[in-house]
């Protein structure tokens, strides 16, 4: 089982490596990997599980944030709604992923991005594509085309970022956070 421990914090410098390809087929580390990033996604958006293990709430993460410098991240998305009883989950893993497409739409998440590496509030914009595709490979090296929007959009760039040795803090204008604003739409 993975733990918040485990997530690197954004002091660590090895968050700052350009990850590198990877090559198939996956090793069984790699396998293990993927299955403990979906696991620790999905329980810690669970509020009984997130207590009992003490599992900070995060719903994207990338190899490197377990100090893995490979090039594939994991993105566990809720799909119900509030009112529902049970909460239901989309998996993604993208191995090599790039981006073949993108709106000329922007928006930024007005509550401010988070980041399982950044253990603190950040207020500013973080410009983002309001819908990406992706072509990535899945588990068994077959290609993948992934398509996304508002959030998950959102959240794929962050974590290609991720790849990229990027942190989300690293778009935001020190000198005016709010740069750009009136250009984009917030979500
Ligand atoms: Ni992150």
């Amino acid at each position: 089982m993975l733990y918040t421990k485990d997530i690197l914090d954004e002091s660590n410098p090895k968050l700052r490596q350009i990850s590198k390809e990877v090559t198939f087929p996956l090793t069984k580390e790699d396998r293990d990997t993927i299955d403990l990033m979906i696991q620790y996604l999905h329980d810690s958006q669970i509020e009984e599980l997130s207590e009992k293990y003490q599992l900070r709430p995060g719903m994207g993460l990338s190899a490197i944030q377990l100090g893995i410098a490979k090039r594939y991240f994991v993105v566990v998305y809720e799909l119900s709604s509030p009112e529902d009883k049970e909460k239901e989950f989309e998996t993604y893993i993208l191995i090599n992923p790039k981006i073949i497409s993108n709106s000329m739409e922007q928006i930024y998440v007005e509550e401010g991005e988070g980041c399982l590496s950044v253990n603190r509030p950040v207020e500013g914009i973080v410009p983002r594509y309001a819908r990406v595709t992706m072509e990535a490979y899945d588990l068994d090296g077959n290609k993948i085309h992934v398509r996304a929007r508002e959030d998950l959009s959102v959240c794929f760039q962050h974590e290609l970022d991720h790849l990229n040795g990027i942190l989300f803090i690293d778009h935001i204008d020190p000198k005016n956070i709010y740069k750009g604003k009136d250009q984009m739409r917030a979500i």
